[in-house]
């Protein structure tokens, strides 16, 4: 690859998007985990261009620092008017100069909202722009409906590439081809610098077209050439939302097909959602309705879902972790969760731990083997080892101004609904009563009880109730216990 290292890379994102119908730039919506103009500069980067540039100005602050965030080392060229591809580039060839840059080699221009172009395609447009010593190489696709693109003329007897007609542009004749620019080009640096200054702007849209370029270069002699690509599917663009959908459900497939080819079992491809950026080890099983999303990482073994949705979360080899909602959580070895569980940032689970339906747990760290089976919130916590949290528990975190810590130490039983006012520790080995409000800590070893004492009030349905039913149902049992007593 090195030996096609571009000496740039070019992503138009000027324009505004109108179709997206969005208070959002087009190249900043999202597919995947990762904005659409992240996708191109994640693809340009592959092949190490020298210098990146993106031609910013719709928006431009905002595009800008997304790039900040995403693409530190790429800089940015302001297009203050969007008057055409060709003076898009042009700016981003004086951006360059600016900077005391004038690229020698191989210059590539990407249309910022192609998110599913990849490296390898781009690298092969590279190569074959360097194989055929051409001033500029276009990457071209067959394409089942070719309404609004460019095509790409050719010279009917020797097939060479004469040059790019705009649809708005075409004639019918024109229209009848299927071969299009996908608006993505490999050109020879300075001869694209000396023909973007011979560009007009006499055509339908008044604009300075890129794709004049060949047109120019072509009649001066140089070789133009075009490089189909294998997948036309790849140099989709985006330019509405209907198309936002396509696009990502292309990469998804493609994010499935990789993580199952590496042995992932994926139960329901078509309900299942992934970022870019999750990981796998093999014979993980993701079942139907599931989103993975972020860094999430789901390690040997593991099953997640149905119904998860993991944001940032680390699942442990072996873990179950079915109708889940976690972020920023990890989940530790043969783990179970679930159903109907909500881990929150800061909740870390170790091996072996169990966390049962309709629990809540927040910046929470829970040892090897605990428990904390039914309805419980589990706030600011660290629990021992081996122990088990009562159904019905609350971790009372929160006095209205502040949030406190509890700790539980190992193998503690905690009664059925608890309330644990923090800060409070509770010892190892200490149990404490069901229906215990703790607000002092609880030595090792010891017993807590902190509630009311039970009183019974003999007879006060017949006084009070007197008729009622519960009155007849308690006169009832207590003939029988006459009886049989
Ligand atoms: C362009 C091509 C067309 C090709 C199609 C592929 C030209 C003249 N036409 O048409 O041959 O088939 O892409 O999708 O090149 N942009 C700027 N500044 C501008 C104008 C555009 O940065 O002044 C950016 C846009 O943000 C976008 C890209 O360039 O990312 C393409 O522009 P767009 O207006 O979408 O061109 P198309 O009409 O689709
Ligand atoms: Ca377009």
């Amino acid at each position: 690859m090195s030996a096609n290292r571009p000496a740039a890379v070019v992503v138009l994102a000027a324009g505004e998007g109108t179709r997206m119908k969005s208070a959002t730039p087009k190249v900043l919506h999202e597919i995947c985990g990762r904005s659409l103009v992240g996708h191109v500069l994640h693809s340009s980067r592959a092949l190490d261009p020298e210098h990146l540039v993106v031609v910013v100005g719709h928006e431009r602050e905002r595009v800008a620092a997304h790039l900040a965030e995403v693409d530190p080392g790429a800089r940015t060229a302001v297009q203050h008017e969007q008057n055409g591809t060709g003076h898009a580039v042009r700016m981003a060839l004086e951006e360059l100069a600016a900077g005391g840059v004038e690229p020698d080699g191989t210059v590539l221009v990407v249309c910022g909202d192609t998110p599913l172009l990849t490296g390898a395609t781009l690298g092969a447009l590279a190569e074959a722009h360097a194989t055929g010593g051409n001033a500029v190489t276009v990457l071209s696709a067959e394409v089942p409906d070719a309404t609004g693109y460019g095509r790409i003329v050719r010279d009917a007897a020797s097939g060479a590439v004469t040059a790019i007609v705009e649809h708005k542009d075409a004639t019918d004749a024109q229209r009848a081809i299927r071969e299009i620019n996908s608006g993505v080009f490999a050109f020879d640096a300075r001869l694209l610098a000396e023909a973007l200054g011979k560009v007009r702007t006499d055509n339908s849209q008044g604009e300075e077209y890129l794709t004049d370029v060949l047109g120019i270069l072509r009649e001066a002699g140089h070789r133009v050439g075009a490089t189909p690509a294998e997948d036309h599917r790849e140099i989709v663009g985006i330019n509405n939302r209907v198309q936002l959908a396509q696009a990502r459900r292309l990469l998804n497939d493609r994010l499935l097909e990789e993580a199952m080819l590496a042995g992932v079992t994926v139960v329901d491809p078509a309900s299942t959602w992934l970022d870019v950026s999750v990981s796998f080890e093999p014979d993980a099983v993701v079942h139907p309705g599931s989103q993975l999303l972020g860094s999430t990482h789901v390690a040997a073994g593991a099953e997640v879902g149905p119904g998860a949705r993991l944001t940032d979360t680390a699942v442990g080899a072996g873990a179950v972790v079915s109708q889940t909602v976690a972020e920023g959580a990890e989940i530790g070895p043969s783990a179970s969760v679930g159903p109907y569980t909500y881990l929150r940032p800061g909740t870390r689970l170790s091996a072996g731990v169990k966390a049962g339906s309709f629990v809540e747990m927040k910046n929470a760290e829970v040892g090897e083997g605990t428990k904390v089976p039914h309805l419980s919130y589990v706030g600011d916590a660290s629990i021992g080892e081996q122990s088990n949290i009562g159904a019905a528990t609350v971790f009372v975190n929160y006095d209205g101004m502040h949030k406190h810590r509890t700790t539980i130490g190992s193998h503690c039983r905690t009664g059925a609904d608890n309330m644990f006012v923090a800060p409070v520790t509770v010892g190892d080995g200490a149990y404490t009563a069901a229906g215990s409000v703790i607000t002092k800590d609880v030595p090792p070893g010891s017993l807590a009880v902190a509630r009311g004492q039970q009183r019974n009030i003999a007879g006060w349905v017949a006084r009070k109730r007197p008729g009622s039913a519960a009155a007849q149902a308690a006169e009832q049992a207590r003939e029988t216990e006459d009886r049989e007593g």
